[in-house]
């Protein structure tokens, strides 16, 4: 594909994405506000992410469809959907990043939409349903929050760094990362854990956490933010040449990602369950 059409189509599916992720976040933010009541009746708290989860990802899909009926969709509840022929546009939706966050009411939690063209990442919009905050990329044109330009952090030093991360669900994968982090903690700044992936790669982005990795996030998780971070100007990878995925998303200013890569596979952190 060539640039120009790759920059114009990157473009075009964030103009799409953007109104699609702004009713969305405003779906999760509403359902949460009116479920309060409902949580001190009839249903779990639990309950109330996963319809919410589901509510926001159904509404997304019909929109898309509406708006780009042969494309496919891959998102967290309702998996993936094949692209058809004639597209080449696959939507990856994390319907609410940050679902602890959510069930608790804790103001970080977002609605994260990333349009891959050809199996690479063109536009995401990431968008804290919370507090309304977005953050905004297409490939090569820059990341963006309210108008303004995206700049990761310069550090040049891991010593001085404020590293965010996160953990997994399973007891044994957290475990290991726990392990990790124990000897990780003493070579940094300090780290943060927000509990939203897609929230702390932006903060990469824009220069709020030096650095991020996490071991288990699933596209959803990474995709748009992952962009935001990667036109701000950090590197987005896994471990040993690999890219960013399963075992492992780092991301991190250009000087500082060499360090932190060798530190985290020097403690094995893609590795364990
Ligand atoms: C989770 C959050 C969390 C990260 C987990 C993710 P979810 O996504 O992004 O910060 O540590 O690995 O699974 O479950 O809230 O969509």
């Amino acid at each position: 594909m060539s640039e120009i059409r790759a920059a114009s189509t990157a473009g075009e599916l964030l103009k799409i994405a953007l109104p699609i992720a702004r009713t969305a976040a405003e779906t999760a933010r509403r359902m949460r506000a009116e479920a309060i009541t409902d949580v001190q009746t009839k249903s779990t708290r639990t309950d109330v992410v996963t319809a919410a989860d589901k509510a926001v990802e159904r509404q997304v899909i019909d929109a898309l469809r509406s708006a780009r009926p042969g494309d496919g969709v891959l998102g967290e509840e309702y998996g993936d959907t094949a692209t058809e022929p004639g597209s080449s546009v696959r939507w990856i939706l994390d319907p609410i990043d940050g679902t602890v966050n959510y069930l608790y009411g804790l103001p970080q939690y977002a609605v994260s939409l990333a349009a891959e063209v050809d199996g690479v990442v063109q536009a995401g919009v990431v968008i804290n349903a919370a507090t309304g905050d977005e953050w905004t990329a297409t490939r090569g044109g820059g990341a963006w929050r309210d108008g303004r330009r995206l700049h990761c952090s310069a550090p040049t030093d891991l010593a001085q760094s404020l590293i965010g991360t996160g953990f997994g669900y399973d007891a044994k994968r957290r475990a290991h990362q726990g392990a990790v982090l124990a000897r990780l903690i003493t070579q940094v700044r300090d780290i943060r854990r927000f509990g939203a992936a897609a929230l702390d790669l932006c903060a990469v982005g824009e220069g709020l956490l030096d650095a991020y990795f996490e071991k288990g996030l699933n596209a959803w998780d990474h995709a748009a933010g992952g962009l935001v971070a990667t036109e701000a100007g950090a590197t987005v990878a896994g471990l040993a040449g690999a890219p960013p995925g399963l075992d492992m998303v780092v991301a991190a200013p250009p000087a500082l990602f060499g360090p932190l890569h060798d530190l985290l596979a020097e403690l094995d952190a893609s590795g364990g369950p």
